[in-house]
């Protein structure tokens, strides 16, 4: 039995009626950019984000690029972010002419490290870009009384986190504008690529609508310079039926995330995902820490690997470190945290349909993995799938 990483095929099975539906009502409807369904989409997902607006654009990387060009980021201006994420967050920074500033990362959560942002602060710096990392909210409120002392916009790079919530609010409803991506493998995934902008700011709203059409408000009059960036009727109607499911999934994740810290806790010398009672982690990726660095990391993935066990590493080079940031200036040393991030991150087969038994499988295989190392026969401790407590 292979267990993926993710596996869409059985989704897609469990809900193929409805959404062949929508695709047929979709194809008799004639209208594939923007239209009705998109509406809807746009009306349900602001309900769903606790916002008062949502927009669509082609992606997750567009919708951040939008946002903060909305938020009137621009040449020369510093946005403060982590260097622990998927390339789309600097890159939206880079493209409306701005620098990323990396703020290291907190251990426990691989999200910015708060208490590490006064330091970067400089004369230029006019915005921040949280990343809910893996489904993980930050400390939002205490973000947002930074930002205000500093007159500093915020657009919440939600990617991996819709419907995670801190203190029972929604991640994307707390700052300027939160980001969402569709891409497939996302909590809430497309049959292609997608995204969404979530606001509470009419304004920023506004912006965005224009500028993911050409800079125009009336077709064919163009008022700034903009971007075809829209979200496909097709995907939205897609869309529509998976939010239907959304809350049922993200719990399934919960509970088979929990599972997982079950059977591993105290297997090995791995630190597991650290939840809080008063948040919503989403698990979009179930990622645990394998101290010993890269090379230990790696062979644990292919000990995995060799029982038809599928993990990915969520990432394995630090933004700052990488090539196309060079003229940033970085180097290895700067921002430890992330850089020993990179090295013990690996992520483990998560998706709502995962069996437990193939949780189980998992757990047991990476406990068998620790067992065959001389140093780790001794360290089983209660709670471990050896140990069953
Ligand atoms: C943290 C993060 N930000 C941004 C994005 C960009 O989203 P998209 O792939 O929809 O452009 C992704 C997803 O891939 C992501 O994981």
């Amino acid at each position: 039995m292979r267990i993926p990483l993710t596996d869409l095929t059985l989704q897609h099975q469990s809900i193929r009626e409805d959404l062949e539906a929508a695709i047929a009502r979709t194809l008799e409807s004639g209208s594939f950019i923007l239209g009705p369904e998109v509406e809807a989409f746009e009306q349900e997902m602001a309900a769903f984000c606790q916002t008062s607006h949502a927009v669509g654009a082609a992606s997750g990387t567009d919708a951040l690029h939008l946002a903060l060009l909305a938020c009137g980021i621009g040449d020369g201006d510093e946005v403060l972010t982590s260097p622990f994420s998927f390339i789309a967050t600097t890159e939206s920074i880079t493209k409306c002419g701005a620098t990323p500033v990396f703020v290291d990362i907190d251990p426990n959560t691989c999200n910015m490290d708060l208490d590490l942002m006064q330091q970067s602060v400089t004369k230029a710096t006019r915005g921040i870009v949280p990343v809910h990392l893996y489904g993980q909210p930050l400390d939002m409120p205490r973000l947002m009384g930074f930002a205000s002392a500093h007159s500093l916009k915020v657009v919440e790079d939600c990617a991996q986190s819709l419907g995670a919530t801190w203190m029972g609010k929604k991640v994307g409803s707390f700052a300027d504008a939160g980001c969402l991506s569709f891409f497939p493998s996302k909590v809430l995934g497309a049959l292609g690529d997608g995204g969404m902008v979530v606001t509470n700011d009419p304004d920023i709203a506004e912006r965005v609508r224009i500028l993911r059409s050409h800079g125009s408000k009336t077709r064919y009059y163009h008022d700034i310079p903009g971007f075809n960036s829209r979200l496909d009727s097709l995907q939205a109607a897609v869309l529509r039926v998976k939010l239907q499911h959304l809350d049922t999934w993200i719990s399934r994740r919960g509970a088979l995330a929990a599972t997982y810290s079950r059977l591993l806790r105290g297997v090995g010398a791995i630190s597991l995902p650290a939840g809080r009672e008063d948040s919503r982690h989403v698990y979009n990726y179930y990622t645990i820490r394998v101290r010993g660095g890269a090379n230990t990391r790696n062979a644990l993935a292919t000990h995995l690997k060799e029982r038809g066990i599928a993990t990915a590493v969520y990432y394995p080079k630090s933004l700052h470190l990488q090539p196309v940031y060079a003229a940033l200036g970085y180097s290895r040393g700067q921002l430890p945290v992330s850089e020993a991030a990179q090295d013990e991150v690996l992520s483990l087969p998560m998706y709502p349909e995962l069996a437990t038994a193939q949780v189980e499988k998992v757990t047991h295989a990476i406990a068998g993995y620790y067992l065959q190392q001389p140093s780790h026969r001794q360290d089983q401790r209660p709670g471990s799938i050896l140990n069953p407590d």
